[in-house]
C-alpha cells in the first residue's frame, strides 16, 4: 500500500463504508502475512485496538499483541485491555507489568524531556524482551494513522516540534520485521467509525487521547509513587464525573496533573499539608491550539469535594484556564 492517500478515497463516515474497509483490510493483511506470526503492540489506545481487533478478524491467533504496563497507564485501563482483548476477543495476549522497572529508571529525574526518553525507550527494551521471547514472528503490525505519516513528511522538511511527542522509536537491530500498518491512511475520526464496525466498545472507540508517557508527564516533575497514586485516583474521579455529565463526550481532552509542591491547608481540624490537583479540560480540533472547555460551577465544586474527600495526600484543587498557546495542553 503507498503512503499517500488517493484523492478517490472516500471518507469513512458510515458503517457500510467501515464495513467495506474491514473486508478489504482482511483480505490484503492476509495475502501480506500468510500463515506467519505478526507482533503488535497494544497500548489500549483507539489506534492500537483497532489494529488488534482487525488483525484478530484477519488471523486470529497468528497475532501476539503485547501490552506493556508502564505503570502510567489510568486507573483500570490495563485491566480493560486484558478484559476485551485477552478474554472477549480471546486474542493471545501477553500482559507485561513493567511499573518497577519504569519507575525505578525515573526516580529523581524531573526533567519532561528526559522522562518522556527514558519512557521510550524503556518501553522499546521491555517490548524487545517479550519478542525476543516469542519464535518466528516476521510481522509487526503498527497503529500508524495517516497524520503520522503527515507529520513524518513534515519533519522530513526540517519543522521542529515544541515536544518530543514520538514515543516509539526504532527497535533493536536484532529485530526487524515487516511492518503491517492497516489503518495509515485514515484519519483518527474514521479510525474510530472501523472501531465502532468491528464491534470494539464505545469507551475505548472513544477515549480520549492520552500521551504515550502516560501519567508520567502529568506527575510532574520527579515521579513518587505516593504522588502516582494520588494522581491516578484524582484523575479517575474527574473521569467519572465528566461521564456522568454528559461533558466526556463534549470535552476533547480533559485530565488531573499534580505538581511537586504541596500547600497547607486543613482536615478534621488540624493542618494538612497536601498537593494541589489541577484540572485541565481542552477543546481542539488539532492539539496545535486549544480553547478552555467551560465545565459549570457546580461540576468544578463537586469534582473539588470529592477529589479532597477521598484521594488521601490532595488538600486543594485548581482549575487552569490558560487556552494553547501559551500554556501547552500537557503540563511537561
Ligand atoms: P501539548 O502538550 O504539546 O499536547 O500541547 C498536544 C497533544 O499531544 C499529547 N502529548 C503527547 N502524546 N506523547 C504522546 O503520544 C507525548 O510525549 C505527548 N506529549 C503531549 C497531549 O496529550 C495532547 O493531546
Amino acid at each position: 500500500m503507498n503512503n499517500m492517500r488517493p484523492r478517490s478515497m472516500k471518507r469513512i463516515k458510515t458503517k457500510a463504508l467501515a464495513e467495506c474497509f474491514i473486508e478489504e483490510q482482511i483480505a490484503a493483511i492476509r495475502a501480506q502475512v500468510g500463515n506467519k506470526k505478526v507482533l503488535l503492540a497494544l497500548s489500549g489506545g483507539v489506534d492500537s485496538s483497532v489494529v488488534a481487533a482487525l488483525l484478530i478478524k484477519a488471523i486470529g491467533r497468528q497475532l501476539y499483541c503485547v501490552h506493556v504496563n508502564h505503570g502510567l497507564m489510568r486507573k483500570n485501563e490495563s485491566e480493560n485491555v486484558v478484559k476485551v482483548f485477552g478474554e472477549e476477543l480471546d486474542a493471545n495476549l501477553i500482559y507485561v507489568d513493567a511499573t518497577d522497572r519504569f519507575l525505578d529508571l525515573l526516580a529523581g529525574v524531573s526533567d519532561p524531556e528526559s522522562k518522556r526518553k527514558i519512557i521510550g525507550k524503556e518501553f522499546i527494551n521491555v517490548f524487545a524482551d517479550e519478542a525476543r521471547k516469542l519464535d518466528g514472528i516476521e510481522f509487526l503490525a503498527q497503529g500508524t494513522i495517516y497524520p503520522d505519516i503527515l507529520e513524518s513528511v513534515k519533519q522530513a522538511e526540517g519543522k521542529k516540534a515544541v515536544k518530543s511527542h514520538h514515543n516509539v522509536g526504532g527497535l533493536p537491530e536484532d529485530l526487524q520485521f515487516e511492518l503491517v500498518e492497516p489503518i495509515k491512511l485514515l484519519f483518527k475520526d474514521e479510525v474510530r467509525v472501523v472501531g465502532e464496525a468491528l464491534g470494539l466498545p464505545h469507551a475505548m472507540v472513544y477515549r480520549q487521547p492520552f500521551p504515550g508517557p502516560g501519567l508520567g508527564v502529568r506527575c510532574l516533575g520527579a515521579i513518587t509513587r505516593d504522588r502516582l497514586n494520588a494522581l491516578r485516583e484524582a484523575d479517575a474521579i474527574l473521569r467519572e464525573e465528566f461521564d456522568q455529565t454528559g461533558l466526556a463526550d463534549k470535552v476533547w481532552q480533559f485530565f488531573v496533573v499534580i505538581p511537586d509542591i504541596k500547600s497547607v491547608g486543613v482536615k478534621d481540624d488540624s493542618r494538612y499539608e497536601g498537593w494541589p490537583a489541577i484540572i485541565r479540560a481542552v477543546n481542539t480540533k488539532d492539539a496545535m491550539t486549544a480553547s478552555i472547555a467551560k465545565i459549570p460551577y457546580p461540576t468544578l465544586a463537586r469534582i473539588t469535594d470529592r477529589i479532597t474527600a477521598e484521594v488521601p495526600g490532595i488538600n486543594r484543587v485548581l482549575y487552569d484556564i490558560t487556552p494553547k498557546p501559551t500554556g501547552t495542553i500537557e503540563w511537561e
